[in-house]
C-alpha cells in the first residue's frame, strides 16, 4: 500500500502542470476511479470502460484485463502486484495479514508514528475455547474495522490471508496457536464467523459474485498441511499421503465451510504436496473442487513463494520454472505470493507453455475481488473511519473480554480458586511468563497498543511478590528455584506462570515432546512443596502440556490454561483468579499424555488408528485411550445441570424403490437390516433435529456454559468416529437461574459417516445424542430408518 501513497508525490515531480486541479496535492489518491488523479497523470478517465460504474463488475474486469498487453499482465501477478501507468492503474500490496488483529507481517500493512499500532487479541487458539460464536464474529467485525482505518490513512492494503485453518491433527505442530484446534467442526465454524466479520459489509451480507467486501479474508493453508518441521522432514519437502476419506471428513470439511457458508473471498494453497501433487498444483483440489464444487467467488493465491519450492525443494516433475508456472496456472492458482508468476508467466506463454487466456482468467478473478472492496470506486461506508478508529477502548477492552472467556479451568481443587483479595496481605506471582508481553500475542502479531503483564494486573488486586523463577521459558537450570520458593514463602498466595512461547511451537518448528521445557517442572514442583497456602498453576500455551504431575500433585489447588491472551492477557488471568470473571472456555484441542507422541510419528496423518502400525487414533473423534483432559474440558466456579426440555427421536428418510442402498462395514454378529445406509446426496436431507435444553447454574456464582451437542453413530460401524461435535452454544446463566439452549441442526450433517471408499452416507439404526460428556450429560437414542414408497 506504500506504493500508492508514494506515487503523487513521484506524478507531482515529473508531471508539470494540469488543467483539472491547482494542486495536485489535494487529489484523492485513495481510489482508481477519480477523474481527477486520471487527470493528473495525463489520462482521460471516461476513456477506460473499467472505470465505468454503470456497468457490472465482471465487465469492467474484462475490460481493464483486456486492456493490458502480456507483458503488463504477468507483472499483476505477483503479491506485489506493479500496476500499469498507462492505464492509470496504481500498484497494489496484495499480502497483508489478519489473524488476531491488523498485523504487519505482510508487506501490506505497516504501523509507523501516525498509527503505531493496533488491538492484538489472543491468538485464535484460546479466542476459540470461548465456544461463543459472537465474540468470533465481533472480533472479526474490530479486526476489519481497524483494518480500514489504516487503510484511509495509507497503512494497509485491502486483502488480509487469514485466517489459519488447518485442523490441528497432531499436538506437537508449532501452529496450533493460529488454529481453531482439532475439531473440523468448530474450526469450519470458527472460520465462518470471523470471516464474515471482516468481510460482511452490514446489509449487504447475501452471498453473491459480487457483493461489496469490507475486507477481503482468506482461508488457508489447503490442505492436509500441519506438519511444519519435525525430526528432519518439512513442510518444504513433505508429502503428505492422505486418504480421501480423510480429506473430505478432517481437511477439507473447515474449507468447505469457509467456501459455502463463510462465502470467503480466497482461499490459499499450501506449501506440501499431497499424494505426490504440490498442492498449489493440483486441478482437482484447486479449480474442481474449490471453484467447482464450492463455487468459491474469490480467487485462489499460492503460500508465499510456494512455486519456487515446488521446482526447488519438492523436484516435482524436474520442472523448470515454466513448466512449473504452467502447472499451478492450469491448476487454478490466481496468484503467486513470489516472483515466479511475475518473472516467468510471459517465457511459459512464449514457450507455448501457458494460454495467455489462463492468465486472463487470474487477472479477471483478482479485479473481481478488487472492485468489490472499492479499490476502484471507494467505500464511501468506510470513509469516516480514522485513528481514533484503532486501539479504542472498546477494541481494548474486547480483546481483554475474549481472553476472559477463552480462559479454560482445568483444575480446581476445594475451590482452591478464586482468590479472596481481600482476606490476602501478598501474592507471589512467579514463573517464567510471569512478566510476560510479547509472548501473549504470539505469531502473526503487529504491534500492541499496550501490554499489561500478569504482574501488573495482579498487583491491582493485593500486593505482589515478583520472581521469575526461571531464565526464559527455556528454563536451563534451577539456579532461581530457591528464590522463587523464598518470595512464596513470604506470600499468602502463590501464582506460577509456566508454559511455551514461540522459541517451543511456532511456524517452521514443531515439537517433539508435550512437557514443560527445562527445569520448569522442578520449579513448580519446589514452590508446591514448600508452599504452606494454595499454589495456582497458569499454564501459556497452544499444544497441550502434559502437565500430570501438578494434576496429582495435592499441594498444587488449580490449574488455568491461559493460551495466549493478547495485549492485556494478564487483566484476564488477575480477574479470573481473583473472581472477577468466572471462566467458562473449554479444550479446543485433546490434552493427551506425552507418552502419546511416543506411539506415533507426525507424518503419519490419517485420523484413525492404525492396528498393523500400531498407532492411536488422533483427536476426540479416534482416540480412545486415556488423556490428561479431553477435548471440550473446562471447569468452572460453579455448578451447572441440564433438563432436556424436547427433542427429536426418529428421523425418517423416504427413499423411491429405485434407490440404492449402501454397504457400510458392521462388526462380526452384528444384526444386519436390509438397508444399511443411503448416500447423503440422493437424499432431500431437510428434516433437523431440534433440541432444547435447559441449563441451570446451582451454583452460588453467575457463569457462561458451553453446552456441547455430540452425535454418537450407531455401534454396530466399523471404523465411525467415536462420537463427534454437532452443535455447541455458550449461554450465560444467573445463579440460581436456568436459561434454555435451542439446536436446529441438519440431520444428515449431524449424523452422516464418511465411509472408507469416500462416500457421504446416512447410515440406519440407532445413533445416540449426548448433550455433554462425562458427569452430567444427558444421552438419549435417535432412530434413522429407511421407509421405501412407490410414486
Ligand atoms: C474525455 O473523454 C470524453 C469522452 O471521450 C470527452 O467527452 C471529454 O471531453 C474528454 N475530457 C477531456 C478533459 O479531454
Ligand atoms: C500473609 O503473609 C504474611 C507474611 O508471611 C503473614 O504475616 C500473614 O500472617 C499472612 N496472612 C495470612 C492471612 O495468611
Ligand atoms: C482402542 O483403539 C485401539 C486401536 O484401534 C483398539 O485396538 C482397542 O481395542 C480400542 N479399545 C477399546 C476399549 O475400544
Ligand atoms: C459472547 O460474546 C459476546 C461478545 O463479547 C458477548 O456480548 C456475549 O455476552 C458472550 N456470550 C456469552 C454467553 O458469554
Amino acid at each position: 500500500m506504500d506504493n500508492i501513497l508514494l506515487l503523487p508525490i513521484f506524478l507531482l515531480l515529473s508531471i508539470s502542470s494540469s488543467a483539472y486541479k491547482p494542486c495536485d496535492a489535494n487529489i484523492d489518491q485513495s481510489y482508481v476511479c477519480n477523474d481527477a488523479r486520471f487527470a493528473s497523470i495525463g489520462l482521460n478517465m471516461s476513456s477506460f470502460a473499467f472505470c465505468d460504474k454503470t456497468l457490472p463488475l465482471d465487465r469492467r474486469a474484462k475490460d481493464l484485463v483486456d486492456s493490458m498487453t502480456l507483458d503488463e499482465k504477468v507483472a499483476q501477478l505477483g503479491n506485489t502486484a506493479r500496476g500499469v501507468q498507462r492505464l492509470g492503474l496504481p500498484p497494489y500490496e496484495w499480502w497483508s495479514e489478519a489473524l488476531h488483529g491488523v498485523s504487519n507481517v505482510g508487506p501490506g500493512t505497516k504501523f509507523n508514528k501516525d498509527v503505531p499500532a493496533a488491538t492484538s487479541f489472543p491468538t485464535p487458539i484460546l479466542t476459540t475455547a470461548s465456544f461463543n460464536e459472537t465474540l468470533w464474529r465481533t472480533i472479526g467485525e474490530v479486526v476489519s474495522t481497524e483494518a480500514r482505518a489504516m487503510r484511509n490513512v495509507g497503512k494497509a492494503g485491502l486483502t488480509f490471508w487469514s485466517p489459519t485453518m488447518n485442523v490441528a491433527r497432531d499436538p506437537r505442530w508449532g501452529r496450533i496457536t493460529e488454529t481453531p484446534g482439532e475439531c473440523p467442526f468448530v474450526v469450519g465454524r470458527y472460520v465462518v464467523n470471523y470471516v464474515g466479520g471482516l468481510q460482511d459489509v452490514p446489509g449487504q451480507e447475501e452471498r453473491s459474485p459480487f457483493r461489496p467486501l469490507k475486507v477481503s479474508a482468506c482461508c488457508k493453508h489447503y490442505t492436509a498441511y500441519d506438519v511444519d518441521a519435525w525430526l528432519g522432514v518439512d513442510r518444504f519437502h513433505f508429502d503428505a499421503r492422505v486418504a480421501e476419506r480423510d480429506l473430505i471428513e478432517t481437511f477439507n470439511r473447515p474449507f468447505e465451510m469457509c467456501v459455502k457458508e463463510g462465502d470467503v473471498s480466497s482461499v490459499m494453497c499450501s506449501y506440501n504436496r499431497i499424494n505426490g501433487i504440490p498442492s498449489c498444483a493440483d486441478t482437482r483440489l484447486l479449480s474442481d473442487t474449490i471453484r467447482g464444487e464450492w463455487k468459491l467467488n474469490g480467487y485462489i493465491v499460492s503460500d508465499c513463494d510456494s512455486i519456487e519450492v515446488m521446482v526447488d525443494n519438492h523436484h516435482w516433475l524436474n520442472d523448470k520454472p515454466e513448466d512449473a508456472v504452467r502447472q499451478v496456472i492450469r491448476a487454478g492458482l490466481d496468484l503467486d505470493c513470489g516472483s515466479f508468476y511475475p518473472n516467468y508467466l510471459k517465457s511459459a506463454v512464449e514457450q507455448g507453455k501457458v494460454r495467455e487466456g489462463d492468465i486472463d482468467k487470474a487477472l479477471n478473478n483478482l479485479y473481481i475481488v478488487l472492485l468489490r472492496l472499492g479499490f476502484f470506486d471507494g467505500s464511501p461506508e468506510f470513509e469516516s473511519l480514522g485513528k481514533e478508529d484503532i486501539c479504542s477502548k472498546d477494541h481494548m477492552q474486547l480483546s481483554i473480554e475474549a481472553a476472559r472467556q477463552g480462559i479454560v479451568l482445568l483444575k480446581n481443587d476445594h475451590n482452591a480458586l478464586p482468590l479472596d483479595a481481600s482476606k490476602l496481605q501478598s501474592v507471589a506471582v512467579i514463573g517464567p511468563h510471569a512478566e510476560a508481553t510479547a509472548a501473549m500475542i504470539g505469531n502473526y502479531a503487529g504491534v500492541p497498543c499496550k501490554y499489561t503483564k500478569p504482574q501488573d494486573a495482579f498487583a491491582k488486586y493485593t500486593q505482589v511478590n515478583f520472581m521469575r523463577g526461571c531464565d526464559g521459558v527455556a528454563c536451563p537450570n534451577g539456579d532461581w528455584i530457591f528464590h522463587a520458593v523464598q518470595m512464596s514463602q513470604m506470600s499468602n498466595a502463590t501464582v506460577i506462570h509456566v508454559g511455551l512461547d514461540l522459541s517451543v511451537e511456532a511456524e517452521g518448528h514443531d515439537r517433539v515432546d508435550l512437557l514443560l521445557p527445562g527445569y520448569q517442572t522442578q520449579l513448580i514442583n519446589e514452590v508446591a512443596a514448600a508452599a504452606d497456602h494454595p499454589v495456582i498453576l497458569v499454564i501459556f500455551s497452544a499444544g497441550p502440556v502434559d502437565v500430570s504431575f501438578a494434576q496429582n500433585n495435592k499441594k498444587i489447588g488449580a490449574i488455568i490454561w491461559a493460551g495466549y491472551p493478547g495485549e492485556e492477557g494478564g487483566v484476564a488471568i488477575a480477574d479470573v483468579v481473583f473472581g472477577k470473571s468466572n471462566p467458562g472456555g473449554r479444550l479446543p484441542v485433546t490434552w493427551y499424555k506425552n507418552d502419546y507422541v511416543k506411539q506415533l510419528p507426525m507424518t503419519s496423518i490419517q485420523l484413525r488408528p492404525d492396528d498393523t502400525l500400531g498407532y492411536p487414533g488422533r483427536t476426540y473423534k479416534f482416540f480412545n485411550g486415556s488423556v490428561l483432559y479431553p477435548f471440550g474440558f473446562g471447569l468452572s466456579y460453579t455448578q451447572f445441570s441440564y433438563n432436556l426440555l424436547s427433542s427429536v427421536r426418529s428421523v425418517v428418510t423416504k427413499l423411491n424403490p429405485v434407490q440404492h442402498c449402501h454397504d457400510i462395514a458392521y462388526k462380526p454378529n452384528a444384526y444386519v437390516p436390509s438397508c444399511k445406509a443411503v448416500l447423503v446426496e440422493d437424499i432431500g436431507c431437510d428434516q433437523t433435529i431440534d433440541i432444547e435444553v435447559e441449563v441451570n447454574n446451582i451454583g452460588s456464582v453467575d457463569g457462561g456454559h458451553v453446552v456441547m451437542v455430540y452425535s454418537i453413530p450407531p455401534e454396530p460401524i466399523v471404523g465411525a468416529p467415536l462420537k463427534q461435535l454437532i452443535g455447541f452454544e455458550r449461554v450465560f446463566v444467573k445463579a440460581g437461574s436456568s436459561t434454555a439452549a435451542k439446536f436446529s441442526i441438519n440431520a444428515c450433517e449431524a449424523l452422516s459417516l464418511v465411509t472408507e471408499t469416500a462416500y457421504k452416507v446416512l447410515p440406519w439404526g440407532q445413533h445416540t445424542i449426548s448433550i455433554g460428556d462425562g458427569n452430567g450429560a444427558i444421552t438419549f437414542p435417535l432412530r434413522v430408518n429407511f421407509e421405501f414408497y412407490s410414486d
